[in-house]
């Protein structure tokens, strides 16, 4: 592949997208995650909803779709969050604290987050805001939100889903703020994925309150896919792009593709709507069961690339051709930019895109890169005309250039370590979790947080597109007992110099038991 000069790039994106890149490189401190750097793109994984619904849900069925996870490249690709939905997880004792229900949960939920992290994969739970959850299976954590918070930090959740039901007399922004005020005050980094289905209208404060709103109603009822939902749900969550940005997503609700009554063209464009709109791609369908095509458009790193652009802008509608859409307005990290032609209509529509319509001038001589065809045409001048199918759509990518590289998505073997140190004599253990990138280009050494416990170091060493975070524990001067860290490292992606996603594990140190088998 030929490589741009990154000066020119750089130049580039700094003169076409000004604002923007000024915006993202200095976020408003009221961004929450300029604070703990976490979802800086949209987060990708699995929930079990819109397939399940509450009672088929258990650990059985977490881990094999975690299982699945990886073993059909969806982890690969980027998808990472993994975990329960409303099931029934666990319930609240006498003394006010949550415990896992064992019935469904034999391991406990610590016990299931520690299977996801050790197979690189980040474990998400589910809560409601009000006195309940939905259907009143579990307790909500209103009046218990920092103990509840308490009990999802011991778990080692990476990511909560706060629902808002039961709720009667709650005002939105109040009560998704002291549960963040919670969160902190339990220590975990934790992505913050708020559920009121748009009351309250979240995008205009939640973005200094978790990572992620909803901003509609549910796009399907458990089992049952539905395309005019999935439109509603669409049209709704286009209007508020202004909202979206790094850390802070606008959330039209969980993935539909691979769930049985979609066609495959309505599979493909409903995917490309969620990776333009920057949506958050979390998988709802049972992946254990998926169709060759289904993990071919889930796992489409072309269009995941738009998903996952570090700019993370949230593309639009620019012009409406016949039934047809034009979105576009979004530029990528290299200077590029990512045109949507969707069709909701019923019959073929050929549709003209003009240069003007992406921001450039008509005289500009363009490559265009199609996303789903993975087939390149130009330069060429004045724009381009593409027919599509009824209910179908073209992904497009248009640049100056014919590289299309793509941004990185990080792939760890682990999240966690854990160390048994046996006897009184001090002992030095380690343990390293590799990382590799996904994307065209290598990254500079993640750089580990100052702050480590005085018993735990990290040493850093770089293979091409692969890290190695080398841990080193000493059980010098400690006293018998567990010890626990959270290692974060940073980085950037190297074109456009955008910071990237924290990278955060977990480490366990066990002192003075006898050596384990
Ligand atoms: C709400 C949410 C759904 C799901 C259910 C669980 O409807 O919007 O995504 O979590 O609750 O009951």
């Amino acid at each position: 592949m030929r490589r741009i000069p990154l000066f020119i790039v750089g130049m580039c994106i700094t003169l076409l997208f000004q604002d923007q890149v000024k915006w993202a490189q200095n976020p408003p401190p009221q961004v929450r995650a300029a604070e703990d750097g976490l979802a800086l793109t949209p987060p990708m994984g699995w929930y079990p909803w819109n397939e399940f619904g509450q009672d088929p849900q258990n650990e059985k069925l977490i881990k094999e779709i975690a299982d699945t996870l990886i073993s059909s490249g969806m982890k690969g690709a980027g998808y990472v969050y993994v975990g329960p939905d409303e099931g029934r997880c666990f319930s609240r004792g006498a003394d006010g604290k949550l415990t896992s229900n064992l019935a469904g949960y034999p391991s406990g939920l610590r016990g299931l987050g520690d299977y996801i992290h050790r197979r690189g994969l980040k474990y998400a739970l589910y809560t409601d805001a009000g006195t309940h959850t939905c259907s009143k299976a579990m307790p909500g954590t209103k009046d218990h939100e920092f103990e509840d918070m308490a009990a999802f930090a011991a778990w080692r959740a990476d990511y909560v889903k706060i629902d808002w039901c039961n709720t009667e007399g709650q005002n939105p922004a109040q009560s998704y703020t002291k549960l963040r005020d919670a969160q902190r005050a339990a220590g975990r980094p934790i992505v913050f994925s708020l559920c009121s289905w748009g009351e309250g209208e979240p995008w205009k404060w939640a973005a200094s309150v978790g990572h992620l709103w909803r901003t509609t109603g549910d796009i399907c009822a458990p089992g049952k896919a539905d395309w005019s939902a999935a439109m509603g749900n669409t049209a709704a969550n286009e209007k508020l792009f202004a909202a979206a940005g790094p850390g802070h997503w606008n959330d039209p609700d969980m993935l539909i593709t691979g769930m049985a009554g979609l066609s495959e063209t309505q599979n493909r464009s409903f995917f490309s709507l969620w990776c333009i709109m920057a949506a958050p791609l979390m998988a709802g369908n049972d992946l254990r069961k998926m169709t060759a095509s289904t993990i071919q458009i889930l796992t489409n790193r072309e269009a995941i690339a738009i998903n996952q652009d570090p700019l993370g802008i949230q593309g639009r509608i620019v012009r409406r051709e016949g039934q047809a859409e034009i979105w576009a307005r979004k530029p990528l990290f290299d200077g590029s930019q990512a045109v949507l032609v969707f069709n909701p209509g019923t019959t073929p529509t050929p549709v003209r895109v003009t240069w003007p319509d992406i921001g450039s001038v008509e005289s500009a001589a363009l490559y265009v890169r199609n996303l789903w065809t993975h087939q390149t045409t130009g330069p060429q001048r004045g724009g381009i005309t593409v027919t599509v199918p009824p209910s179908d759509a073209a992904l497009l990518r248009i640049s100056k250039s014919n590289a299309f590289p793509t941004p990185p998505i990080i792939v760890a073997d682990s999240y966690w370590l854990s160390f048994h140190a046996a006897g009184s004599e001090t002992q030095k253990l380690t343990g390293a979790i590799t990382l590799k990138t996904t994307g065209s280009d290598e990254l500079p050494l993640w750089k580990v947080r100052s702050g480590l416990p005085p018993w735990l170091s990290v040493a850093v060493t770089k293979h091409g597109k692969s890290q190695t975070l080398a841990n080193t524990v000493s059980t010098a001067g400690l006293a018998q007992g567990l010890y626990h860290a959270v290692v974060r490292a940073d980085n950037i992606e190297p074109v456009s110099r955008q910071p990237m996603s924290a990278f955060y594990y977990d480490v366990d140190l066990e002192v003075g038991e006898a050596e384990r088998k």
